[in-house]
């Protein structure tokens, strides 16, 4: 079963994904946990060169095509083999946050992203994303007060992270199917808790 989190800046999704692989873990399920961009040697190469404050005048189709790199590696290299031994992977971020980011927030066509990522991923898409929603405002607030995790991505103004956020919602009641949402804004164990009730109805029905 291939899980995905997904949700704006500082919702507070790597506290909430090592929970549930914990929990997974506990359960008795071989669980594979990773991060995009990133999460296999290649990839985190080519995050490196995204998420460099140095790299400030990288156009925004670069890193749309870098973001894709960087996912059709993690998918051939490390997804594909878990999933196809039976393994849980549960990624941090996946290929709806090129639509919401570089579709809703920069405003490339979402049509052509689909496509796009659709040859990245061969097709691959999450049975289960988990979108945990925050307005932008308190998770901007909860990435300023870690500034050491301050990166680019985080360097856009309000508006766009509005828009990202706008976007999610739309994303998700589009295909209800495969998205649920949580409010990211309450206390982690309550959060948590309603994602684990979510994964365990999931796996029964799996
Ligand atoms: P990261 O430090 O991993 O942030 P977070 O903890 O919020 O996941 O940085 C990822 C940033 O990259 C985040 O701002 C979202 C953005 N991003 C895109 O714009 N498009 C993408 O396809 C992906 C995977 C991430």
């Amino acid at each position: 079963m291939f899980i995905t989190f997904e949700g704006p800046d500082g919702s507070g999704k790597s506290t909430q994904i090592k929970k549930t692989a914990q929990s997974l873990t506990a359960a008795g399920y071989e669980v594979v946990l990773t991060r995009e961009p990133g999460g296999t040697e290649i990839s985190n190469q080519i995050r490196e060169v995204i998420m460099n404050l140095k790299n400030k005048q990288m156009s925004p189709r670069t890193e749309i095509l870098l973001f894709c790199s960087a996912r059709a590696q993690l998918v051939e290299e490390l997804i594909r083999p878990a999933l196809a031994a039976g393994k849980i992977v549960i990624s941090d971020r996946y290929a709806d946050s090129t639509l919401a980011y570089q579709g809703f927030g920069h405003g490339f066509d979402r049509r052509f992203l689909k496509e796009l990522l659709n040859f990245a991923t061969g097709n691959l898409w999450p049975d289960l994303t988990l979108l945990l929603d925050i307005s932008p405002e308190k998770g901007l607030q909860r990435r300023l007060s870690n500034a050491v995790e301050w990166n680019r991505m985080d360097d856009y103004q309000l508006a766009f992270h509005q828009r990202v956020r706008d976007g999610y919602l739309l994303l998700a009641a589009d295909e209800p199917g495969r998205w649920r949402m949580v409010n990211a804004d309450q206390e982690e164990d309550r959060i948590q808790a309603e994602i684990m009730a979510i994964v365990r109805e999931r796996l029964n029905t799996f």
